[in-house]
């Protein structure tokens, strides 16, 4: 599969991931304890760590730079040693833990490396490449964790780009309040992407092995074009549209270029795992992600500039650094502007935490 995919922006400058994220800090902070809970109850530790010589290994799967990802391996860890204590109360020995960070060829893996925690109780190793491909040999891996990526799409849905297609996407950017078409289009790509991710790890995971994914989603049933999410990428689009009439592009650029990002609902991900069938679904719920909820009108500036840190090379590479810069300059007027209609938007349960087991 060609990687069409990009990182965020590396580095530790102003407009780098690692200095803009933690809203996704805050929002993995509300699912910290259900990991450790399905861990305590499900992960047999004991029987996983002496059949692999009491070696852990763990796998971030889109893990950027940090400090997020240092903070998930962490939890993680904890919580296996808490389930392995209880398991033995008596032994001496310990599991040694191997951490694998992951993410495409394109990120600042120098970053993430230059910035590991010191005092960490765990060896690490960097992996690049797609999540949607193999990453790993078969039964190595106990623990695999993939934390706000699995929204990001291999690539936008070909159809949607097609002239004579019905599903032609002229005039947006995402599927948002786009035709039928589109949206079952970009469905059908995340069915088979996820459809792939989850093929890859049956094969890596080891029966009993764990693997959690916490990403963007919607209810079942709500038009993406209700939620916050949804309003920003249908105001990029019309920033676009007015940066092209203003002349710095052709506005059949606007046609070619779809942002390859699916959240989808609990119905959509259940259908996919069970059509996968290596895995037991143990809990699947929407959670609320945090820093959106409230004062949404004093958060725009720091919420554009996260999404800026994350989106930027994916809009750079196709409108060029002038472009994206002009887009992101103009958005968060363009929010506040319409910060009553973006009132009225949903933002509760628009993160999906989902826990699978391989099967036996
Ligand atoms: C918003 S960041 C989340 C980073 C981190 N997991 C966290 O929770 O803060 C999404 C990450 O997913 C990575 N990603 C997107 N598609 C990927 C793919 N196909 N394979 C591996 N990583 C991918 C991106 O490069 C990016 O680093």
């Amino acid at each position: 599969m060609v990687i069409k995919a990009l990182a965020p922006n590396g580095g530790t400058g102003e407009f780098s991931y690692s200095k803009n994220s933690y809203f996704q800090k805050q929002n993995l902070s509300v699912v910290e304890s259900k990991i450790e809970e399905e861990i305590q109850k499900k992960l047999d530790v004991n029987k996983l760590a002496s059949a692999s010589n009491m070696i852990i290994r763990i796998a971030d799967l889109g893990c950027a730079t940090g400090p997020n990802t240092f903070m998930n391996a962490q939890n993680v860890i904890e919580g296996i040693k808490h389930k392995y204590q209880s398991q033995c109360p008596n032994t001496e020995t310990e599991p040694e833990f191997h951490v694998f960070f992951n993410d495409l060829p394109s990120n600042d893996f120098n970053t993430l490396f230059t910035s590991l925690p010191q005092d960490r109780s765990y060896f690490a190793a960097g992996v690049p490449g797609s999540f949607y491909n193999r990453l790993f040999p078969q039964s190595c891996i106990h623990f695999a964790y993939s934390t706000l990526a699995l929204h990001f799409l291999s690539k936008s849905p070909e159809v949607v780009q097609e002239r004579n297609s019905p599903a032609w996407n002229k005039g947006r950017i995402h599927h948002t309040g786009a035709s039928k078409e589109v949206v079952d289009a970009y469905a059908t790509q995340f069915g088979e992407d996820v459809g792939k991710f989850l093929d890859a790890r049956a094969m890596e995971l080891v029966p009993g092995g764990m693997l959690v994914i916490v990403m963007s989603s919607v209810p079942n049933g709500m038009p993406y074009s209700e939620v916050a999410s949804g309003m920003l990428f249908d105001c990029m689009g019309s920033i676009l549209i007015d940066l092209s009439k203003e002349g710095l592009f052709d506005e059949s650029e606007i046609d070619s270029f779809n942002l390859p990002c699916y959240a989808s609902s609990p119905e959509e991900m259940r259908k996919v795992v069970e059509r996968n069938g290596k895995f037991s679904i143990e809990r699947m719920e929407l959670t609320n992600p945090m820093p959106l909820l409230k004062n949404i009108q004093t958060l725009i500036p720091d919420w554009i500039t996260h999404v800026r840190v994350v989106m930027d090379p994916i809009f750079s590479r196709h409108f060029g650094n002038q472009v994206t810069h002009q887009m992101f300059q103009r958005l968060t007027k363009h929010l506040l502007d319409k910060v009553q209609v973006l009132e009225t938007k949903y933002r509760d349960k628009t993160q999906l935490f989902v826990v699978l087991q391989r099967k036996e």
